[in-house]
């Protein structure tokens, strides 16, 4: 069984403390917003997909402390918590579109709260349904013998469970498919390292780790045939926001002929914003002049520290989502596959 990231329980919110990982599977309970602001900040939950549903369950903590309140006070104190949340991490879009859409549920019910929490628990159930349709559609682009290179962590640590890129890898390996893994370690928070190279040793995956330094020549003496990695954000024309590290493994990709791929729910499109409005989130100095409790670099060095890149659409061969695979020209892909699920509404 994958393992799942976060629960709600009798009211609370449960988490793996991501931070933890490899040494530990630590179990966190957060009480409060603030509890909630915190574990994203501070990436004891982290990965697009889950970072909005844990914003979801944020807003359903408040609603279960205020369920007996009115309606009005309700809905006032679900607005101030979607704004602390708001300011939590600024890149993945599924924050902000799962805070808009509980917020619009909240509004349209008489019963703000009752509903806030019912919304909250379905999306956390429903991601892990949406994470195994894309896994079976993901399979449409594995062949026995991939070798396989992924970046970061999209495994069920990223999602409330299954995974994005990491969900489509494991399944093709549980079906039997004669695949090979290589995992980036993903500086500075090395989640390829902690959590990517975690579940890849858990499920069996004939996997190995190299270093972010190492992606080129992987590539040139492995026989990479795909890269497989998620998303935090994609817009209209297929403009894609990932991790650190992302834009170059797409033109190394391009550069030696191998297929790039992104694996994302719809949850992670913004049909609205352009590229000048997405915000890369700068992370602490701390995270690149300290491994762990280690200082590797002087105290007073500036730093540029940035948490995700922009990597073009002409880079992107497919983008696996719960309905298809999208192909080139993605204005055009994008834009029918989402009049076709607004029409199915
Ligand atoms: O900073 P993180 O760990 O939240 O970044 C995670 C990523 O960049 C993932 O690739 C992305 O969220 C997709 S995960 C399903």
């Amino acid at each position: 069984m994958p393992l799942q990231s976060i629960y709600w329980k009798n009211g609370k919110i449960v988490i793996i403390d991501q931070t933890k990982l490899p040494k530990k599977l630590v179990y966190k309970t957060l009480e409060n917003i603030n509890d909630v602001a915190e574990a994203i900040i501070n990436m004891r939950v982290r990965g697009a997909p889950l970072i909005g549903v844990t914003a979801a369950l944020g807003l359903a903590l408040v609603a279960h402390k205020h369920r007996y309140d009115k309606r009005d006070k309700v809905l006032s104190e679900l607005h101030e918590a979607a704004e602390t949340l708001r300011r939590t991490r600024p890149t993945a879009v599924n924050l902000f579109n799962a805070i808009n859409s509980v917020l619009d549920i909240a509004e349209k019910s008489s019963d703000p709260a009752k509903a806030t929490i019912e919304y909250a628990i379905k999306m956390m159930n429903k991601d892990i349904e949406i994470n195994k349709k894309m896994a079976e559609v993901g399979q449409s682009i594995i062949e026995d013998g991939d070798i396989i290179l992924t970046h970061c962590n999209t495994g069920s640590l990223a999602t409330v469970s299954v995974g994005t890129a990491l969900g489509v890898i494991i399944m093709a390996h549980r079906l039997g498919k004669k695949i090979k893994v290589y995992a980036t370690e993903t500086r500075p928070k090395l989640q390829g390292a902690r959590l990517t190279a975690f579940e890849l040793v858990e499920e069996g995956v004939d996997a190995y780790l190299i270093p972010d330094t190492a992606v080129a020549h992987t590539m040139k003496t492995k026989g990479i045939t795909k890269v497989l990695l998620g998303a935090d954000r994609i817009l209209g024309d297929g403009t894609l926001y990932n991790k650190i590290g992302t834009f170059q493994i797409a033109i190394l990709a391009k550069e030696m002929g191998i297929e790039f791929y992104t694996v994302a729910p719809t949850s992670t499109f913004d049909l609205k914003s352009s590229r000048a409005e997405v915000e890369i989130e700068e992370r602490d100095a701390k995270e690149i002049i300290y491994v762990s409790e280690c200082q590797i670099a002087p105290e007073t060095i500036r730093t540029f520290n940035p948490a995700f890149d922009e990597t073009p659409p002409e880079y992107i061969t497919g983008i696996v989502t719960e309905y298809e695979v999208l192909y080139p020209p993605f204005e055009e892909s994008i834009k029918r596959l989402f009049n076709k699920i607004r029409e199915e509404r």
